[in-house]
């Protein structure tokens, strides 16, 4: 059977690296979205006010659980946000007691809720050391934020400027890059031997900066960092079948309601938790990479936080057209499910 006739899949629960779930009724109305399909998440910590301590993170994983349909068996895995005042004890005993898995650096005003993130990188230097010492993982938003940067070169100009020599400063320190959206990035991670991994979201697999801006504004497809031209959606994708251990999924899953994003000065995000493995298959397939997919997925991410896959497996199954609704309602409005612009053959179970 060539790859292009593989109508049926069997691969490990899939984890998101990378995944907003925010707080109080937004949590409540998508987390069984991510709950459904995927067997853990990377959560991240900006809410207001951002999750700094481990006190916080503990609190916040106890909403989540209390938030989660009955019979799940999600796993949240928890981040601490960086900022100057960071405390390396209280990271360090946060993740030796399994309460945070990761630390996550914002460039202070880079993306949403980012306003206590970092200003100047010496002042976390001793994070950042304590955390290469006990092999705890920094999740890094990777985008400067000068004014006089273009905001589509935002990307490739952190990596010059900032990850290349805090990698240089601190080389022991496990980083996982974000989100990534350019040739630049994949180019750096696959030129890196050691401690540097990506993750690639659903949604920059399939748009590119056109889809947001030809034929009128589409506010459901802005996101940061933005997506950038053809030939960069064209190497994530490239990345994301190869099968290199170093990409691996974060969907950057991040739900704002549709009053919050359909504005004059809209929120940046897209919510992709509801479909994203019907949008993945539909990406691998259309490649001819389907036995890639669960290498993304699955195992790359798990392998490179040192933890197992998961035990259970999903099931994708090609057939007539999937529909998903096209918004998660909340107390405060719909959310929008991300669009991928074409039919969604790939069905889930979760055996
Ligand atoms: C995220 C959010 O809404 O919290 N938005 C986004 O566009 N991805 C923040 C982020 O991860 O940049
Ligand atoms: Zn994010």
């Amino acid at each position: 059977m060539t790859d292009k006739n593989i109508t049926s899949l069997t691969i490990r629960q899939p984890d998101d690296w990378h995944l907003h779930l925010r707080d109080g009724d937004m949590l409540r109305a998508v987390l069984p979205e991510t709950a459904r399909h995927f067997g853990r998440a990377i959560i991240m910590p900006n809410l207001i006010p951002p999750v700094v301590t481990a006190e916080q993170a503990v609190a916040y994983r106890d909403r989540i659980m209390a938030a989660l349909p009955q019979d799940s068996t999600f796993i949240p895995l928890m981040t601490l946000y960086l900022t100057e005042e960071t405390d390396p004890d209280d990271v360090a005993a946060a993740h030796a007691e399994g309460i945070a898995t990761a630390v996550k650096l914002y460039p202070a005003g880079a993306t949403t809720n980012s306003a206590s993130g970092v200003s100047d990188f010496n002042k976390v230097r001793h994070v950042l050391e304590k955390m290469a010492e006990i092999g705890m993982p920094l999740c890094v938003h990777g985008e400067v934020t000068n004014a006089d940067v273009d905001i589509f070169d935002r990307e490739a100009v952190f990596i010059d400027k900032v990850l290349k020599p805090l990698r240089k400063k601190v080389p022991d320190l496990k980083v996982v890059m974000e989100h990534i959206t350019t040739q630049d990035a994949v180019d750096y991670v696959r030129d890196t031997p050691k401690n540097l991994a990506a993750t690639i979201t659903t949604h920059h697999l399939i748009i590119n900066r056109n889809h947001i801006l030809v034929g009128g504004i589409k506010p459901h497809y802005y996101c940061l960092p933005v997506a950038k031209r053809e030939l960069h959606r064209v190497a994530l994708v490239q990345a994301a079948i190869s099968g290199d251990k170093r990409f691996f999924l974060g969907t950057d899953s991040a739900p704002h309601t549709d009053p919050a994003k359909l504005q004059a000065c809209g929120c940046a995000g897209c919510f992709t938790a509801t479909n994203t493995m019907s949008c993945l298959a539909e990406v691998f397939d259309a490649a001819g990479a389907l036995p890639k997919l669960e290498a993304f997925s699955s195992l790359n991410g798990p392998r490179y936080y040192g933890l197992e896959p998961n035990a259970r497996t999903i099931t994708l199954t090609k057939g007539e057209p999937v529909s998903y609704p096209s918004a998660i309602p909340t107390p405060d409005g719909p959310v929008t499910v991300f669009n991928p612009g074409f039919d969604l053959h790939w069905s889930v179970q979760t055996n």
